[in-house]
């Protein structure tokens, strides 16, 4: 099967994930290659229905509905938008995949960290990029980025500073079991210098 490339994006809010993503889509546009950006949750249609949920809902939502909700946009997405274009030999530029489930809703919600790695590959059939980004950053600079941005922030923003600990600890700790997919990061570098690391993780693959 012809295949096109796939990469992630992981790490705190706040920590650049959006910014390299868009300098990553242009480079590689402007390489000739055809690229698909997206993000989850949110991907497509369904997704951002499932987004206002998971960021917007006032009420409670219990952490086994979260994880669900998340993994059913995920499904939705790998089935409808990322597989598809894979298969047509496109590459695919995504904020934020299971690690973030792994992350936000294992460590984070103290669910089971495999159960819920365990769900979300049922749910994208066992998918997996073949390379990840995890944009580094300590929760307290990522939380004066997050003031000077002057946003509103949505239900995981908010949440305390021990929650992002754990958040941060537990992306270190996925990077480390797999350092063959993981491209870790110092997110407090220049984001230009973040961008050529980036591409030249990269460049070997596009061949
Ligand atoms: P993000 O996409 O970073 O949105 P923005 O840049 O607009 O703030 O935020 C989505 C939030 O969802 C983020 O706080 C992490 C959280 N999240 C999970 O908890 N689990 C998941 O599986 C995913 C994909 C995101």
């Amino acid at each position: 099967m012809t295949r096109g490339l796939w990469v992630t994006f992981e790490g705190g809010d706040g920590s650049g994930k959006t910014t390299q993503a868009t300098l990553l889509e242009i480079w590689l546009r402007n390489q000739g290659c055809s690229v698909v950006r997206t993000r989850e949750p949110g991907g497509t249609e369904v997704g951002v229905l499932v987004r206002d949920i998971v960021l917007h809902h006032r009420g409670e939502v219990a952490p086994r509905a979260e994880a669900l909700l998340y993994a059913a946009d995920r499904a939705q997405h790998i089935a409808t938008l990322v597989r598809p274009a894979l298969e047509r030999g496109e590459i695919v530029v995504q904020d934020r995949y299971l690690d973030s489930s792994v992350a936000y809703q294992g460590a984070g919600r103290v669910l089971d960290a495999d159960e819920i790695r365990d769900l979300s590959l049922w749910a994208a059939e066992g998918a997996l990029p073949d390379v990840t980004v995890l944009l580094d950053l300590d929760p307290a600079a990522a939380r004066s980025r997050l003031n000077a941005a002057d946003k509103p922030f949505d239900r995981l923003e908010a949440e305390q500073s021990e929650f992002h600990e754990r958040v941060r600890a537990a992306f270190l700790e996925l990077a480390a079991s797999d350092p063959h997919r993981f491209l870790v990061l110092d997110a407090t570098l220049p984001a230009a210098e973040l961008a050529a690391a980036i591409r030249a993780r990269l460049a070997p693959l596009l061949a």
